[in-house]
This record gives structure tokens, sequence and C-alpha cells, in this order.
């Protein structure tokens, strides 16, 4: 039987290098010979990457919170069942760009949105499937608003103020500390080097596991 892959997700605030983070790890762990899906959320699937489209559209900034949540939901519902499930079961390893974390930052801790009604909604659109390990790139967000400062035009959530991304790093921060077994928080003002060695040593455990 074929044994189920590891399923990683990558979360964090604007500038806290996800990106960079991201190509470090995938090329660390294919040369350990894993066989990788990458994904990003919202997006991942035709219909998510059109959804992501609309939802960080700037000519949107009428979109509700409840729009919002359920845009976020609606691409997530279909990345789960279109790829990452079907990867995981074929024994692939999954590192996807953020996942439900972030709705509960973005939409529960900055937007508001109850975080009752966002348990119901994972409930409901993620078919189970939560991640066996979340990094989260923690940062000030200042120091984060600086770094992102130089990139190309903002999508309508980088319009958002400081205080919006304030409660958004407050509520990774908090999901984290109630689930250690789950999160590693990297402090993410280190290095790119250092970053990523700390990314790849939180992921050692995930080999063990699996041998
Ligand atoms: P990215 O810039 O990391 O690609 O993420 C896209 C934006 O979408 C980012 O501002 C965070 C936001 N987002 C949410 O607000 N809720 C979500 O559930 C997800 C996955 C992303």
């Amino acid at each position: 039987m074929t044994q189920r892959g590891r399923f990683i997700s990558l979360e964090g605030g604007e500038g806290a290098g996800k990106s960079t983070l991201l190509a470090g790890l995938r090329d660390h762990l294919v040369a350990r010979g894993v066989t990788l899906l990458q994904v990003r959320e919202p997006g991942g699937t035709p219909l998510g990457e059109s959804i992501r489209a609309i939802v960080l559209d700037p000519a949107h900034s009428s979109i509700s919170a409840e729009s919002e949540l359920l845009l976020m939901f609606a691409a997530r519902a279909q990345l789960v069942r279109e790829r990452i499930a079907p990867a995981l079961d074929a024994g692939q390893w999954v590192l996807c760009d953020r996942y439900v974390d972030a709705s509960y930052a973005y939409q529960g801790g900055g937007r508001g949105q109850p975080m009752e009604r966002i348990a119901e909604l994972e409930r409901w659109a993620c078919a189970g499937l939560k991640p066996d390990m979340t990094l989260l790139l923690d940062l000030p967000v200042s120091t984060g608003r600086a770094r992102a400062a130089g990139r190309g035009a903002a999508d309508r959530i980088e319009t958002e103020a400081d205080a919006f991304f304030e409660r958004v790093r407050e509520t990774y921060r908090a999901r984290a500390q109630n689930e250690p077994q789950r999160f590693r928080v990297i402090d993410a003002s280190a290095s790119p080097d250092k970053v990523l060695q700390a990314a790849i040593a939180a992921t050692e455990h995930l080999f063990e596991a699996a041998a």
C-alpha cells in the first residue's frame, strides 16, 4: 500500500520571505527524494486562480468580509479535492503556500469574522485535511511592510492598514501557541539562509514519521 504523503503549509504576513523560503525548501525536499506538489492559496487550480484574481483585485474595494471569506473557502474546497487529497493519497508530499490558518488570521483576526464560523467552514470545505506541519514566518508588521514596499502594485488585501496586519500577526501567533505540535514558528527577521535552515530542521521529523 502506498504510504500517504506529508502535508506542509507555509504562513506569514507581508514581506516575511515566504517565496524565498518556498524555493529553498522545495529544492531541499526534492533533493531528499520527495515527490512534491507545490500549490498556493488562494489558487492552485484553474477555478482557484480565477477566484484569486477576483478576490485580490483592488477594483473590488467594496467586497464584503463575508464574500471574501466564502471566496477563500471556495478556492480551498476545490484545491483540496482536485489536487491536495489526490496527491497525498498517491504518496506525494504537498507544500502549500498558505492554507486554512490564513483564513483564521486574515478573515477572522483581520476582518473580525467569527472564528467559529470559520471553523464550521473548515469542517465542511477541507474534507478533514489538516497540515502535518505549518511553518509560520513571524516578523514585526513594520519590518514586513518595509520589505514589501519595493515590490509591484499592492493587491486589495495588501492595501489594508497596519492595525489589520497586527491583528493578522497576533492571530497567527495565538494559533501557533494553541497547536505547538503542528506549528513551527520561525523568526523571519533572520537571514534567508538561517530561515531556510530552520525550516529544513523543522521538516526532519516528517521523514522520521514517514520511515
Ligand atoms: P500571498 O500574497 O501570500 O500569495 O497571499 C494572497 C493574499 O491572500 C494575502 O494577502 C493573504 C490573503 N489570504 C486571505 O486573506 N485569506 C486566505 O484564506 C488566504 C489563503 C489568503
